[in-house]
């Protein structure tokens, strides 16, 4: 089938924005190279390139560019065929023996091999095959690949490097006379084995372009610009402070000090900061100016190209709250903003804004946000090891910026916080460094605080001093609690109970078709879609679900008849059809049968994985990476794409980071908006954002309860849902699997009612993710369930079942022994069904 122009279009448009996904870790001048020519191509990711993580965010693009496809087609001469031809040999018969090992592993647990299997990730092999390609250039591309239902694990072969990979790295380094080091993977890798190598690319994950995009940063035809959004360390100096991957319970002790928030207050050197990436020009910045209107500050910040290849430059700007009742870390994410692409010896002034009270810390005590009197230190710099105090923003007396009551429940310890405070003696702080190998921590001398301004920081550099009055924050609005239009409500309240059921749960099948659900295959109209709602109510459209978050997820090929359309083959994510036992097979097979009729095709573009537009750093490129989506939407009839998801990458061994975008709440919530107003420029097609809230970890993810403090769950982990929803409205929000201090996410009414539609005024449609009672759990804690879902005020259980349906019917007619479910609360949940469906459809 010939490709389509769309497809040509996407492809095009995906290779001129994703380079700046990609970091620059370290250079040495001997690339970009002058012209194509023999390049020696080693390592796991050279032929098997990774274009996305697996799971239902894989992407099923017509084809996808391998590193190996994408120099090839650049004009390089790859002089390394044996060493790729031996490695795929390698590799297949260690493949066989991870299956049979799963499969194993599975019986002996009683679980189903898929459930063993998802998101498994098969540890590199050890071999020795000869690195002695000819040519002076060498590129090494390190694959990593991880999904949903499995983290990650600190050994060889995942977050560390094997002694194979280690060797032949070092030895591409030493032998080759320009030699890169490219990253095909989603997440941290542990480089302090190969610290050496003076040439490091993060290619990430970019979809369909990866291969391509890389052969272009090799020769200069684009640059890297982008810039991490997560800490890249050894696996040593993560902090052992919280728990991570407890099967029932995971206690979030490490409270608000997440990535480099724990990095920075205890002074520990990361290898690559938050915020770290160098490109193939320099950049200098000259002198910020800082200033304030009403509660929003300005800095000013003028950038130059310094070097000798066009660039762009991300200003970040951090501020350093005062510690007062609340312990604060040493200084967090303000606001950045991207330059464009300045030509050699090209400047340009960036303004970074941020609103102060988007600084107030939440006091648990009094269920408020507070801002505290005192010395607001406004830093800016090119990471978070790279910053330079530049202005002090002081409060003369302690704000409550929004009072609120207190939800989420509380976990059965006390967070940690650092011994000193900021700006006391003896406390850290970070000189102005660009080199990540230098060391970077400082005692101040106690006696430096002090100075004109009376400012605490005005001593230690005559930092001008800005007065803001707690009176410029008397006139903060919030917005108005969200209630279901009077339409929506008058229509609920006049369907019957069972109509009222099938609106709340997804449109479900009986049977063989109800085990599609397992697969995120459960809807009718378009083949491949994760589900839809229930079209069996008058007067209110069905809505079509597809998954993401690197693009639609759709079956490739589908014959549509009577009953709907179906899926050529089956639709499931790469890989897992291994994992079925005969009897999933059979039945796979039995629902895959294609009808008669014309086979259509539904190829949709691969876009560069979550974490990958987040360290691009530019917002534009996310939302017209949104915008590619929403065209797709409208070409296959889906209305609610699963997707953006944005949970925090809390630690680098989750299995889903990859889809996620930053240890940041700030950047990850505007990374979520800008895609979603990239979407929602097509009118009727709306985004998903997920999964809410604190799903940082894939280990038995159906039960495993999230312990976290109510001051970290609102001001790391809600607080991106909280920007997102503010700044883009997404039309829909998926609640997370897990419990929270022991109540599921999903059946949380503080969260639903009293936060999403109460403080935040969200006005979109809450559904469960995909709860198949099928998959069972296994522990402490139950499987979430229709009735208690309803009543905490999410609307739509998906996908939803014949016992699902069932048992809520049954709670709402007073007829289920464990649950109740009033008339009030289905027509609630309902309404907003209907809101969506009428606003996305009428
Ligand atoms: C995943 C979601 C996804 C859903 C539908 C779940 O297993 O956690 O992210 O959107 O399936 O496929």
């Amino acid at each position: 089938m010939a490709v389509n122009t769309y497809e040509k279009e996407h492809f095009a448009k995906l290779r001129k924005l994703a380079p700046e996904c990609t970091v620059l870790l370290k250079k040495n001048g001997a690339f970009p190279l002058p012209a194509a020519g023999p390049v020696a191509l080693y390592g796991s990711g050279a032929r098997r390139t990774v274009k996305g993580g697996t799971g239902s965010g894989d992407v099923n693009s017509r084809f996808f560019a391998t590193a190996e496809w994408g120099l090839e087609k650049a004009g390089f001469t790859i002089t390394s065929k044996n060493w790729l031809d031996g490695y795929d040999a390698v590799r297949e018969e260690a493949h066989k023996q991870f299956i049979a090992d799963i499969k194993r592993k599975a019986k002996e647990s009683h679980q189903m091999a898929i459930l063993v299997g998802m998101g498994a990730v098969m540890p590199e092999p050890a071999y020795e095959l000869p690195i002695d390609a000819a040519g002076d250039t060498a590129v090494y591309v390190l694959a990593r690949n991880s999904g949903e239902g499995n983290d990650r694990r600190p050994e060889a072969g995942d977050i560390r490097l094997t002694e194979t990979e280690i060797r032949d790295i070092l030895t591409c380094s030493r032998e080759y006379e320009r030699f890169m080091l490219v990253l095909n993977v989603g997440g941290v890798v542990d480089l302090s084995p190969v610290a050496e190598v003076e040439n490091i690319l993060i290619l990430s994950q970019l979809g369909a372009v990866t291969g391509r995009v890389l052969a272009d940063i090799l020769l200069g035809k684009s640059v890297p610009s982008g810039k991490l959004a997560a800490t890249w360390s050894a696996w040593e100096d993560y902090a052992a402070v919280g728990e991570f991957g407890d099967p029932d319970d995971t206690r979030y002790r490490e409270g608000i000090y997440v990535g480099y928030r724990y990095f920075d207050s205890v002074g520990k050197k990361p290898m690559f900061p938050f915020g770290y990436g160098v490109t193939y020009t320099d950049f200098e910045l000259g002198d910020a100016y800082v200033s304030i209107e009403g509660t929003e500050v300005t800095v000013s910040v003028p950038v130059k190209n310094a070097g000798g290849y066009q660039g762009k430059e991300v200003v970040q700007v951090y501020v350093s709250v005062p510690w007062g009742k609340l312990d604060q870390p040493y200084q967090a994410l303000a606001g950045f903003a991207k330059t464009g692409l300045l030509e050699p010896g090209e400047c340009e002034t960036v303004n970074v804004r941020f609103a102060m009270e988007s600084l107030a810390g939440y006091d648990t005590e009094t269920a408020r946000y507070i801002l505290e009197a005192g010395d607001y230190v406004v830093r800016v710099g090119t990471s978070s090891r790279d910053t330079v105090a530049c202005a002090v923003v002081g409060l003369d007396e302690t704000v409550t910026v929004r009072q609120l009551s207190n939800v989420g429940g509380k976990p059965d310890f006390e967070d940690w916080k650092p011994e000193r405070p900021v700006g006391e003696p003896a406390c850290v702080v970070v000189s102005e460094t660009t080199e990540p190998n230098m060391p970077v921590t400082e005692e101040i001398d106690g006696s430096a605080v002090g100075g004109d301004s009376g400012s605490e920081y005005g001593g230690m550099s005559g930092l001008p001093v800005l007065c803001l009055d707690a009176a410029a924050f008397s006139s903060l609005t919030w917005p108005k609690p969200y209630e279901a239009s009077e339409e929506a409500r008058r229509k609920a309240a006049s369907l019957t109970d069972e109509q009222l059921i099938s609106l709340c749960m997804g449109s479900f099948g009986e049977g063989l078709q109800g085990i599609a659900g397992v697969i995120g295959s459960a809807s009718a109209s378009v083949a491949g879609a994760a589900g839809e709602t229930t079209d069996k109510v008058d007067g209110v459209p069905n809505l079509i679900m597809a998954d993401g978050p690197a693009g639609l997820r759709l079956a490739k090929h589908y014959v549509r008849d009577k009953k709907g359309a179906h899926a050529i083959g089956n639709a499931m994510p790469a890989g897992m059809e291994e994992f079925m036992g005969s009897a999933l097979k059979a039945v796979m097979k039995l629902m895959s049968r294609p009808p008669r009729g014309e086979v259509q095709d539904q190829y949709c573009t691969a876009i560069p994985i979550g974490t990958a537009l987040a360290q691009s750093w530019n917002l534009e490129l996310c939302e017209a990476c949104g915008d590619l989506v929403g065209e797709e939407m409208e070409r296959f009839g889906i209305d609610l794409w699963l997707a953006p998801a944005f949970n925090i990458q809390r630690s680098p061994l989750c299995g889903r980071n990859f889809e996620y975008c930053s240890e940041d709440p700030l950047i990850s919530g505007l990374v979520g908006a800008a895609v979603t107003k990239g979407v929602q420029k097509h009118p009727g097609k709306g985004t998903t954002v997920k999964h809410f809230c604190c799903n940082n970890q894939e280990t038995n993810r159906y039960v495993s309860n999230s312990q976290v403090s109510e001051r970290a769950l609102r001001e790391i982990y809600l607080r991106g849902f909280e920007i997102c929803i503010s700044e883009s409205s997404p039309a829909a929000l998926m609640t997370s699997y897990n419990l929270l201090n022991g109540t599921h996410t999903s059946e949380r009414g503080d969260l639903m009612k009293t936060v999403l539609r109460g403080e935040w005024g969200y006005g979109g449609l809450i559904m469960t993710d995909w709860v198949v009672s099928l998959m069972g759990a296994k522990g402490r804690y139950r499987m979430a369930k229709p009735a208690p879902t309803l009543t905490a005020g999410n609307d739509l259980f998906m996908p939803g079942s014949g016992g699902d349906y069932r048992q809520a019917l049954a709670a709402l007619k007073g007829k289920d022994k464990e649950f109740r479910l009033t008339r009030e609360e289905a027509e609630y949940c309902a309404a907003h069904v209907i809101d969506a469906a009428w606003r996305m459809k009428k």
